[in-house]
């Protein structure tokens, strides 16, 4: 496998395995070793709470930190990589890791998943997984039914700027350009805070993840006329410092008010959406959250689009209404409620 990341040297990873094969013959010997099974493990509170006193967590990560340090550090620091932001930030003990990042799936004990990373190849593929685990959701296919209002809503319109906010590895930013690209002169650009998800996205490629990596792949083949006309690119940015410059005739953010943005920072980065739109323009707020999360997440949305003023034209899809002559807006005029031209 090709790096995408020079590897700059191997990292001393001996000494630590062995501190961390000391304790888990301590847990086999006088603890339940059974918390660590072959297969996949329960993942309960108590759980992560025993195993913590055997395998502290975050001295594992910062372990696996250093390592990817070793090997990728002059690239990490070129690019602005802040390893603490991926996927490991929020596991609760070697549990969770496990069951998140397939890399680390394959191992039974954190001492194999450390030694294992004296292999570049295993380096980078956790790297990038840290990034792009599976349950961070990001595929194809996720809001069907959006997708086809949008489409419907955006009819009519010969050229269009959209911007995927949380584009993560980019399959909803070409899935939207797809859609709507068929004969019009358009450009999406899709952003994210993390600039390895970047290049995943700007690759279409994950490289710890073929299967993901191959249906994106098969899905721009198969619409590869209606991309024709579309100028497709990612961008590296944080929504909490602002909107991207320019006006957007749709904005996309799918996945991301109420779950990784909550609360006050999900209100200010409602605002910059709106900022965004230009008169006439789109907004579609989607997630696929645990339900109890998704009905604050949209009752929080609802209530940001009111102070913007935005038009509801369904759950989660608002419409910046188009100034009239003296403040009226175009629908307020005309009493149609179909898109804007
Ligand atoms: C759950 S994924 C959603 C991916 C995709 N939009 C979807 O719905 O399938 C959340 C994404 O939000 C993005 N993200 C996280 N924090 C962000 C922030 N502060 N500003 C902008 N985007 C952010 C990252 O790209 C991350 O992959």
């Amino acid at each position: 496998m090709t790096l995408w990341l020079p590897a700059h040297r191997a990292p001393e990873l001996g000494e630590r395995v062995a501190w961390w094969r000391a304790r888990e013959e301590a847990l086999r010997r006088h603890g339940p070793l059974r918390l660590l099974r072959a297969g996949p493990s329960p993942r309960t509170p108590g759980i992560h709470r025993r195993l913590e006193a055997w395998l502290p967590f975050g001295t594992w990560r910062e372990d696996v930190y250093e390592a990817l340090r070793a090997w990728f550090g002059p690239a990490l620091e070129e690019l602005g990589v802040r390893l603490e932001r991926g996927a490991l930030a929020h596991a609760r003990s070697w549990v969770d890791a496990r069951a998140w990042l397939p890399p680390l799936g394959v191992h039974r004990f954190p001492s194999e998943a450390l030694a294992a990373l004296d292999e570049p190849e295993a380096a980078h593929e956790l790297l990038f997984a840290l990034y792009a685990p599976p349950r961070w959701g990001a595929a194809l296919g996720r809001y069907p039914d959006r997708l086809a209002r949008l489409v419907e809503a955006l009819a009519g319109r010969r050229r269009l700027r959209a911007w995927d906010v949380g584009c993560a590895t980019g399959e909803g930013t070409w899935e939207f350009a797809a859609a709507l690209g068929a004969h019009r002169s358009l450009e999406v650009v899709g952003s994210t805070p993390w600039p390895l998800e970047r290049l995943m996205a700007e690759r279409g490629v994950r490289p710890h993840d073929p299967a993901a990596s191959a249906a994106l792949a098969s899905f721009r083949r198969a619409h590869a006329e209606d991309l024709a006309g579309a100028c497709v690119r990612f961008v590296v940015h944080d929504l909490r410092a602002g909107p991207l410059p320019g006006a957007f005739d749709a904005v996309l953010c799918h996945g991301l008010l109420g779950g990784l943005l909550r609360g006050a920072d999900a209100e200010r980065a409602f605002a910059h959406l709106a900022g965004a739109l230009a008169p006439g323009a789109l907004l579609s707020v989607a997630d696929r959250f645990r339900e109890d999360r998704a009905r604050t997440a949209r009752a929080q949305v609802r209530a940001s689009a009111e102070r913007a003023g935005l038009e509801e034209l369904e759950p989660g899809l608002y419409r910046r209404p188009i100034p009239g002559p003296r403040g009226a807006t175009a629908q307020g005029r005309s009493g149609r409620s179909g898109p804007a031209k």
